[in-house]
């Protein structure tokens, strides 16, 4: 059940754009898998930034200096999130998808002909289609592990058969953006690592949800985004601090060598790094709540906030599965019993036959309930499905979403389709 002391109401204070009405009523934002609100916290100190420090870097005036602090603040900021020591590991950049192609760049360069790379059918096309693509520019072979469509998992066993001896690196999800199902990333990094190939691990869904532990993983990169967690339009890399510093990444003669900067092109958004470190800052002050514990570190709290989130959102999401699945024909697509909650992320994709996805969201649209239509880029698995050209209608609760709104979400679905 829903934890009683989770202060969602304090939650929900810090979110304004969560007051918006639509016909009069609380819009109800379960987008949050396209994106999530974000609280004032982190527009102030976007603002903050932007009106009383920007400057570009490296330079002894204030300015410069205060963008300079705050780089390095950020770094130690996100390595606490991340679960890493070194905060020269962390990669700042405009999203995942950016920054998976500067990588894949970078990794196909150390590939020939007769390599072959791994990606898997659940993944987002911005963890596959860099590495398809890496793939062709260095003649490497690429090969998918396929899905068990029943429950839209991993088919271990086609993991089994496509990591090879050849296998160069293997590309995978922490959680799908699409059926929610969380990867046994331990496993595959296990199989990987077994043959001498690298992981790349995208935890872009995973990241509000749960607790990144690179340390923990021991995969070898690994990427999110933070406007995924209530911070601005950002990515994320983390890379092993030797990988990091090897690799053939491409940068201008004049850019440092250093890392993390010779992986960060051109002028940074510094006041996305402010408001970044301010959406962890968030996730942190949530800890400290619940916990009751204002002393304890960064880290610990945001430990502390993802076994709230993680409860929280579980007893939510619980009630908004056995609603859905009360609606006569509705087709849920992935894990769908209750004792296995914990394979999985709390975002749901359904169809109905009697309505396209895109018309249920139109109608939840017009009641002010904020959902998505189509395949949200996770082409591999709507094909694997049959699901194309139509896609999934798809709802996400994130911390900030209440029981209310499932069930008021609940009785609309029914209303729309019975
Ligand atoms: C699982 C997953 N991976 C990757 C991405 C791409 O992230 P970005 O928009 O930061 O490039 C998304 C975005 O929706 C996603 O959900």
């Amino acid at each position: 059940m829903v934890d009683q002391v989770f202060p969602i109401e304090k939650i929900r204070s810090c979110f304004p754009s969560l007051e918006r009405t639509i016909g009069g009523r609380q819009a109800v934002f379960f987008d949050g898998p396209g994106g999530s609100q974000v609280p004032t916290s982190v527009t102030e100190a976007m603002s903050d930034y932007l009106l009383s420090s920007n400057a570009n870097t490296g330079m002894s005036f204030e300015t410069s200096l205060e963008t300079d602090e705050l780089i390095s603040e950020a770094l130690h900021s996100c390595a606490d999130f991340i679960g890493c020591d070194e905060p020269t590991e962390i990669v700042f950049g405009q999203n995942m998808t950016s920054l998976n192609f500067q990588l894949a760049g970078a990794l196909s360069r150390t590939w020939r002909p007769g390599d072959e790379v791994v990606v898997t059918r659940l993944d987002h096309d911005g963890n596959v289609g860099p590495w398809s693509l890496a793939a062709e520019w260095s003649g490497a072979t690429l090969r998918k592990i396929e899905i068990r469509p029943e429950d839209c998992t991993l088919d271990m066993e086609s993991a089994y058969e496509t990591i090879t001896e050849r296998t160069v690196l293997v590309a995978v999800g922490a959680a799908s953006n699409l059926s929610g199902t969380v990867n046994d990333v331990r496993k595959i990094i296990e199989i990987a690592h077994g043959v001498g190939a690298e992981v790349v691990v995208d935890a872009v869904h995973y990241a509000p949800h749960s607790l990144i532990d690179v340390a923990d993983l021991g995969c070898d990169f690994l990427l999110c985004s933070p406007y995924k967690f209530f911070g601005p339009h950002q990515g994320i890399l983390w890379g092993r601090k030797s990988r990091l510093e090897e690799l053939p990444v491409a940068k201008l003669r004049v850019a440092s060598e250093e890392i993390p900067f010779r992986w960060m092109t051109g002028t940074q958004s510094h006041e996305g790094m402010a408001g970044t470190m301010a959406a962890i800052e968030h996730i942190a002050w949530l800890g400290r709540e619940v916990s009751g514990n204002p002393e304890l570190s960064r880290r610990e709290s945001l430990i502390r906030a993802y076994d709230a989130i993680e409860e929280y959102e579980r007893g939510l999401f619980l009630r908004m599965l056995e609603g859905l699945e009360g609606i006569e024909g509705l087709k849920i697509w992935g894990i769908t019993e209750p004792n296995r909650i914990s394979e999985r992320a709390p975002t749901v994709s359904f169809t109905h036959p009697s309505m396209s996805a895109k018309e249920i969201g139109q109608r939840l649209a017009e009641r002010g309930v904020f959902v998505w239509a189509g395949n949200f880029y996770a082409l591999e698995l709507t094909e694997a499905l049959g699901l194309e050209p139509e896609g999934v209608l798809r709802a996400g609760l994130l911390h900030y979403n209440s029981l209310e709104e499932v069930d008021f979400f609940i009785d609309s679905v029914k209303e729309i389709l019975e």
